[in-house]
């Protein structure tokens, strides 16, 4: 009688794990036909971002970089990254088509997480001393000639209305960055105001995305890269743009720098074509056709930004173990997944982080061993049973799963915008296509990485694919940012 009782408990609780399970499933669900109405939707914002719709979901901002990188950079030049959990300074000796990096640089900087909700003065002072100390151990190998002012490009990975190459505003913050008073204000004149109350005598000649970083960076090594695509704490897209298809551009189109020859859909003449590079800001896209479950939802709704960077919000390093933390949760809650007591560390948001969750999709062992250490550490129990462990890397893959694909149709919509995602009429092959990625997610995060490049193949079919390369470029947005300082800098003049 006991045993029955006992088999009867263990059959329901198993019942309402799968019920749950089942419904996790469907709803992050993303059939490949999906994916190919959201990567139409995406090119459909992007048009309107282009045509400058205020209401369009894709901010589709100018970059002023209609110069990439062309190898014959020269000369000293700092970058400064701000924009994910850490911030980077580099220097680095450029020389030339010949020698190209001679020397660089780096180091890296926390970023104290009050520092991230504080004030922008505090923000910018701690910045700028740690450049002045990174600049103060410059040795013998870097050589800045005579009388010239040390040079920075900027890469500040946040939503900016540029007003020129090396000035814009900030339109908001993201990734979990929320200070007072910044919105609207030049995010240059404020670095510029905090270097010079450190007595740094330096100037931004480039204040570049790290979507536009990372695509001059690759464009360096790489001049079939014509995308560059962040995965990371936040995701984002940044790719070169005909000037003429940019309706909202009222500036003067640019007379020389990245040229490409195209032919003219109606006369299949060749002609040559302005081309600037469009940060997309790609992260805050929404629709109805996205998979959004009830976890997200209720993430977006107790975020710093509700309503806001929905996409991002379903794919970056930032949410990624935060969602896996809420669907375990829900199976803690109502099928006992943990045992009869919800454990409380997993009521606590963002315990979860996804280098844990990483961790734990990626143990192939047979016994789960480091999945259960972790959930041991995150979760705080001790000796949780095999399915269990199965169970949460089941939920892992489901949520990075969803993740990858959906930004696998990011890049692809992209390709289909520039019209890189099949082979054209009347060619036998498309154009070699170089889409540089970088971001801690991307770069570590190895079932994911794999997953987006599948999908991507997937959706360009076998003859497009063959085209495509998807290429790391780890920290290009750094370099990138100097080599733009450098192709900017006020002395190009001269030289
Ligand atoms: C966020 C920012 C965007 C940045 C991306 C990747 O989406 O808004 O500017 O490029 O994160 O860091």
């Amino acid at each position: 009688r006991e045993d029955e009782l006992l088999g009867s408990v263990v059959a329901e609780r198993k019942r309402r794990v799968a019920a749950v399970i089942e419904e996790v499933e469907r709803s992050l669900a993303t059939p490949t036909a999906l994916l190919r109405s959201i990567a139409d939707a995406m090119v459909t914002e992007m048009e309107r971002g282009l045509r400058g719709d205020i209401h369009a979901q894709l901010k589709m901002l100018i970059s002023y970089v209609d110069n990439l990188p062309t190898g014959d950079e020269h000369g000293l030049f700092y970058a400064l990254d701000l924009g994910g959990t850490n911030f980077r300074v580099l220097r680095v000796q450029l020389g030339g088509r010949e020698k190209r990096v001679v020397k660089q640089q780096y180091e890296e900087v926390s970023i104290p997480p009050h520092l991230m909700v504080g004030t922008s003065m505090e923000l910018f002072d701690f910045i700028a001393a740690a450049l002045a100390k990174f600049v103060d151990t410059e040795g013998e190998d870097f050589h800045l000639p005579e009388g010239r002012q040390r040079e920075l490009g900027f890469t500040f990975s946040f939503p900016v209305n540029q007003t020129s190459i090396s000035s814009g505003t900030l339109i908001k913050w993201t990734k979990g960055f929320s200070i007072n008073g910044a919105v609207g204000e030049d995010v240059v004149s404020e670095l510029s105001r905090a270097m010079e109350r450190q007595g740094l005598d330096m100037k931004v000649t480039a204040l570049v995305n790290d979507t536009v970083g990372t695509l001059a960076g690759g464009r360096y090594n790489d001049n079939d890269v014509v995308a560059a695509v962040i995965l990371g704490t936040g995701t984002n897209a940044a790719y070169v743009e005909h000037a003429n298809a940019i309706p909202k551009w009222t500036g003067l189109l640019p007379k020389s720098g990245n040229m490409v020859s195209a032919r003219t859909p109606y006369t299949w003449k060749t002609k040559v074509y302005a081309t600037i590079v469009i940060n997309t800001e790609w992260g805050s896209f929404k629709s109805d056709k996205l998979p959004l479950s009830e976890y997200d939802k209720i993430m977006d709704f107790e975020s710093l930004n509700p309503g806001e960077q929905i996409y991002e919000k379903m794919i970056s390093g930032m949410y990624l173990g935060e969602i896996v933390r809420r669907i375990l949760l829900k199976l803690a809650h109502d099928a006992s997944l943990f045992g009869d007591v919800v454990p409380p560390k997993l009521e606590q948001p963002f315990v979860l982080r996804t280098p844990d969750m990483s961790a734990m999709h990626h143990d192939s062992s047979h016994d789960l061993k480091i999945l259960g250490s972790k959930l041991k550490d995150i979760v705080g129990i001790a000796d949780t049973s095999l399915e269990v462990r199965y169970i949460t890397r089941h939920i892992c893959d489901l949520v990075a799963e969803r993740g990858a694909r959906l930004a696998a149709a990011g890049i692809y919509s992209i390709l289909k915008k520039i019209g890189r995602d099949k082979v054209p009429n009347g060619e036998s092959k498309m154009p070699r296509t170089v889409v540089a990625l970088d971001g801690g997610l991307y770069e570590h995060y190895k079932k994911f990485s794999s997953c987006v490049e599948a999908t991507l193949t997937d959706l360009l079919g076998e003859e497009a694919s063959s085209s495509v390369v998807a290429k790391l470029a780890n920290d290009g947005s750094g370099i990138g940012a100097a080599l733009l300082a450098a192709s900017h800098s006020q002395y190009a003049e001269v030289d």
